[in-house]
């Protein structure tokens, strides 16, 4: 039997892509920066079709290229150019297995969309936290395995934080079985822990135990435009304790990002009449229904207190408070557009960053110079999670040029931001994993002991290299 055909046996014509037309998408990432090649794209149903797959690949020495939503912004997600991976799309093991609506918690394979998840915490009256732009097509397993974080972090934590247990199918096919529903468990080294994070290098997520929250009752959203990224982390400092430590999303916004959603995604509409330099969506939210009669209380009243307040000091310079769930989405579709719009304005540059949030303004300042400086003409867009001092501090080329001609720009302009980082104390990948983009950023960033541990424990691991090659950490 040839290799295809043995991988049949395993999972079936359903599980199988082969045909070079349906392969494609499974092959090149959203931000279409890499085209790679695979023997098959293979879509197991079950745990136990992952781990024979993974049994058939480790005797035929095959590598493996786990892959979920294809969202994912570092190039892990797709196979090298060899051709001699398979990609193994977890997107068939898709169902939830159980709410336990009094431990707060849920079981789900790892091809199970977000929003899925997000909609039956909901439909149940609680709440699964984990929320990102990607949220309609990215999966758990993918989440998982790049920690992802957010717009929700600052209150929840990232993806680390929102889990108790995982099922794990290893570089050799044995499946563990790590699917506790435990808060607590002290016993040696934390398994799971190295899993998550780990883009898919070190094993195969299969499923997992995800812990819920109450489902927000009250909820204030607001848009606000700030004189500098110093009025925002200062207006973000203030309102933890003004809201009672509700705040649960803190964005920033340059305006010219806010210029290429509004030119790039139709519908969008500039909240306020007049144009400013940066703007901060603000979200409250809490499990407490605003309390009813005269004597009215819930977090708008109190959001519209302290942004008044905020005005007075020059925090805020104008500001929008959403009436109803209609606007707060509206102000939402703003923020989240954001990547989709960069792609279609043309050639950019991520720089995925986070610094402490205390040194974010002066970082912007530093940063925006530093980009002019590599590149006259080009067109920085910091946005983000400034309450994880965590920008996308992207870069989009000067309009109208190439990618080829942009990206020749390219190590000038990452160079110049992460020797800045670095400065600062910070990380280069705050959100969206190393993968394949910036394994040699790693390499260079990170100190000498830092990589002996990554490669000791990868070569412990996986020994065969059989995991995601070239990802990450080069063996
Ligand atoms: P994929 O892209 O398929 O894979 C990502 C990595 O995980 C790869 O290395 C892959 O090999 C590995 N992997 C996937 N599934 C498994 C599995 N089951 N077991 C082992 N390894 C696996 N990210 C953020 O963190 N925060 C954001 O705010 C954010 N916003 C985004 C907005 C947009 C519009 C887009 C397009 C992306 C955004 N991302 C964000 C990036 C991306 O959505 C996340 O990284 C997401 O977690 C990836 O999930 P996925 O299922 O698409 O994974
Ligand atoms: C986001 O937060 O919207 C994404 O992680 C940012 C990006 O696309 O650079
Ligand atoms: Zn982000």
């Amino acid at each position: 039997m040839t290799f295809v055909e043995k991988l049949r046996a395993i999972v079936g014509d359903k599980g199988l892509v082969l045909d070079a037309q349906d392969m494609h998408p499974y092959l090149t990432d959203w931000r279409e920066n890499y085209l790679g090649s695979a023997l098959a794209i293979v879509r197991p149903a079950t745990t136990e079709e992952v781990s024979a797959v993974v049994k058939l690949c480790v005797a035929e020495k095959v590598a493996i290229c786990p892959q979920g939503g294809n969202t994912g912004m570092s190039g892990g997600a797709t196979p090298q150019e060899d051709g001699r991976e398979i990609v193994l799309s977890l997107t068939r093991m898709n169902r939830i297995l159980d709410i336990d609506k009094v431990g707060y918690s849920m079981t789900v394979e790892a091809g199970v969309i977000l929003k899925t998840i997000q909609e039956t915490a909901a439909d149940n009256d609680r709440l699964f936290p984990l929320s990102l732009g990607a949220e309609g097509s990215c999966t758990i397993g993918g989440n998982l395995s790049t920690n992802a974080g957010g717009v929700q972090v600052l209150h929840y934590g990232n993806a680390r934080n929102l889990v108790m247990g995982l099922e794990v199918v290893l570089p050799n096919g044995d499946i563990w079985n790590g699917l506790r529903a435990l808060k607590k468990d002290n016993t040696g080294y934390d398994l799971r822990d190295l899993y998550l994070g780990a883009e898919g290098t070190l094993g195969i997520i299969t499923r997992a135990v995800l812990k819920l929250w109450p489902k927000p009752k009250d909820v204030a959203t607001s848009w606000n435009a700030v004189p500098s990224p110093a009025a925002a982390v200062e207006l973000l400092s203030g309102a933890y304790a003004a809201s009672e430590d509700n705040v649960t999303s803190c964005e920033l916004m340059g305006r010219q990002g806010i210029e290429l959603v509004l030119k790039n995604i139709p519908g969008a509409a500039d909240p306020l009449a007049d144009r400013h330099d940066w703007y901060v969506l603000l979200e409250w939210s809490s499990a407490r229904p605003p309390r009813e009669g005269a004597n009215q209380s819930g977090l708008r009243e109190k959001m519209e207190a302290y942004l008044g307040e905020a005005m007075e000091k020059g925090l805020v310079l104008d500001a929008v408070v959403a009436q109803n769930e209609a606007q707060a989405r509206a102000f939402w579709a703003l923020r989240e557009n954001h990547s989709e719009s960069q792609k279609r304005e043309g050639p950019s540059i991520k720089h995925d960053i986070s610094v402490s949030v205390g040194k974010l303004p002066d970082f912007v300042t530093e940063g925006l110079a530093a980009m002019h400086k590599a590149l006259p003409g080009c067109r920085p867009v910091p946005f983000g999670h400034v309450g994880d001092g965590n920008l996308h501090f992207n870069c989009q080329s000067p309009p109208g040029w190439t990618k080829p001609q942009f990206m020749a720009h390219g190590e000038a302009i990452s160079g110049a931001i992460y020797d800045l980082v670095t400065r600062y104390g910070g990380s280069i990948s705050a959100e969206h994993g190393i993968g394949r983009i910036k394994v040699d950023e790693l390499a260079h960033y990170r100190s000498k002991i830092e990589l002996d541990v990554m490669r000791s424990l990868k070569r412990a691991l996986d020994p065969q290299d059989i995991m995601n090659p070239g990802k990450v950490i080069r063996v």
